[in-house]
């Protein structure tokens, strides 16, 4: 089973356990084995009890029992775009943790905003009851959102906020007269998220054969990887745009119109190594979604909060949706939470009677997050984030296409501060790699390289081999080069490793 993997030194233990002298000087010396509180060494106590997400444990597991013997590796420190293991060694955060941390870490004013929030009101649920912080950030939000997307309905996280939009859209149809409509549609490859509604809605097998029956009634289309397009649409943005969009069209006649509720869409597919919409897609696909009476959900979980540079990806690529589904770059992971943004449309058969939406988590719209997401979203504000990074994008896909002269660069796709350079076996022909090479070439050498080179990103074969790119978006062209060069010195050997 294919799974993703980001950088790490997982493989096997790094040799150099040195303090680097590029550590911060307030960073307390790092003692020779730091222990947990109950006096275990931090590795064997991770070792022991802690469950990794999507992650494969053998790795870890001691050598005399058939395991990998690595250590697990252990964060301990951020600041700007640069993280510190728990040996003292410093890396450039390629990835922003998980696609989130986009004002940088270290940041004293969210750790402020969110003890002030905690002293103030800790908690209070969204449950008929509403608190003035949760208010604000629902206006705030709605500011940001195009059109007549004003009602928020907040969550923990993305795969909820997806989940959300599923239910919201089956209710929908129910109270409007159109109660058949309950199917979704997605794109082979995309990632919405784990519970079982978001993850019918996801299309990557592997991760779901494990939990069949999922929620029926989620069908696949195909996504727009052009790098992958039939040989006559990949010189031709705009048709292959057009088909791509039509699949959707046919898939909601194959299924019955009658019957589809949403397709649910990224603006930039992360999945499969990010995939920008062709020109032209987005505009069919809201003609289909209008023209069919579907709605249009724009799972912006990766794409909000200036990874694309707007506030919402709809806006950089000019639709307008009718949810958007979003959460990590939010509060740039300083607390957790997500949001399922809806038109007017949408809320108002909510707005009359008995009528209510049953569904709601405890924790979402928690009073910390929303406190640290005001402050977060003043950060943008204040330092124009959204502006640098439309500023800075070419400057960083043109670093990035630099390593286009390697063999095994195939493609440099992306958008904004959000890119993945895809790895092929033969460069003319775009031959991929099988999934054994494709083992030994991510698991076996890149991950624990490119860790080793001090950069932290992802290295996935959902699809065909990528390595991705997301790092916080206060980077510009020094960072942009260093990353470069650490991925040049570390993919001119890769072959070698296959
Ligand atoms: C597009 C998309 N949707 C949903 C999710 C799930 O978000 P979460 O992990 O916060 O549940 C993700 C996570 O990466 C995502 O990328």
């Amino acid at each position: 089973m294919s799974t993703t993997t980001t950088t790490s030194a997982a493989h096997t233990a790094p040799t150099d356990t040195a303090p680097t002298d590029t550590a911060p000087a307030d960073t307390a010396p790092t003692p020779e084995v730091a222990t947990t509180p109950a006096g275990t060494p931090y590795a064997d106590a991770a070792r022991n009890h802690l469950w990794g997400h999507f992650t494969r444990h053998s790795v870890y597991e001691p050598t005399g029992s058939g395991g990998g013997g690595a250590d697990v590796p252990i964060i301990v420190r951020g600041q700007g775009h640069r993280i510190w293991d728990d040996r003292g060694k410093e890396y450039i955060d390629g990835l922003a943790g998980l696609f989130v941390v986009q004002v940088g870490h270290g940041r004293v004013e969210l750790a402020e905003a969110a003890a002030k929030q905690a002293q103030e009101l800790a908690f209070f649920p969204l449950w008929s009851y509403a608190h003035p912080r949760a208010i604000e950030l629902a206006e705030r939000l709605a500011g940001y959102a195009p059109g007549d997307l004003n009602r928020v309905f907040f969550t923990t996280g993305g795969g909820e906020a997806v989940e959300s939009a599923w239910k919201l859209a089956k209710q929908f149809f129910k109270l409007t007269g159109k109660p058949g409509k309950h199917k979704v549609i997605s794109r082979a490859v995309a990632y919405h998220g784990t519970p079982q509604g978001a993850l019918s809605i996801t299309g990557i097998p592997s991760a779901k054969e494990m939990f069949e029956p999922l929620v029926p009634g989620a069908f696949k289309v195909p996504n727009t990887n052009i790098y992958r397009a039939a040989e006559g649409h990949r010189d031709d943005p705009k048709a292959f745009g057009l088909w791509a969009a039509d699949r959707i069209a046919e898939a909601i006649e194959f299924e019955g119109p009658d019957t589809v509720a949403a397709v649910f869409l990224e603006p930039v597919q992360n999945s499969g190594g990010c995939f920008p919409p062709p020109p032209g897609y987005f505009e069919r696909v809201r003609e289909i979604c209008d023209r069919y009476d579907v709605l249009l959900v724009s799972d912006e979980t990766i794409c909000a909060f200036g990874r694309i540079g707007d506030m919402f990806a709809c806006n950089d690529f000019g639709y307008v949706p009718d949810i958007i589904t979003c959460a990590k770059g939010m509060t740039s992971g300083y607390s957790p939470i997500g949001a399922m943004i809806a038109s007017d449309r949408l809320f108002e058969p909510f707005r009359h009677g008995t009528t209510y939406f049953p569904h709601g988590y405890t924790f979402g719209g928690h009073p910390v997050s929303a406190a640290v997401a005001m402050a977060n979203l003043d950060i943008f504000d204040r330092e124009g984030l959204n502006a640098h990074v439309r500023e800075n994008a070419p400057k960083f896909r043109a670093s990035l296409e630099t390593l286009l002269d390697l063999p095994i660069v195939g493609d440099v796709r992306g958008e904004g501060y959000f890119y993945g350079i895809e790895l092929v076996k033969d460069k003319a022909t775009r031959e991929t790699f099988d999934d054994a090479e494709s083992e030994r070439l991510l698991r076996g050498y890149l991950s624990r390289a490119l860790f080793d080179a001090g950069l932290y990103c992802r290295a996935d074969d959902r699809g065909d081999p990528v390595v991705q790119l997301a790092p916080p978006l206060t980077i510009g062209e020094p960072e942009f080069a260093d990353i470069t060069s650490r991925l040049r010195s570390v993919l001119a050997g890769a072959s070698a490793h296959l």
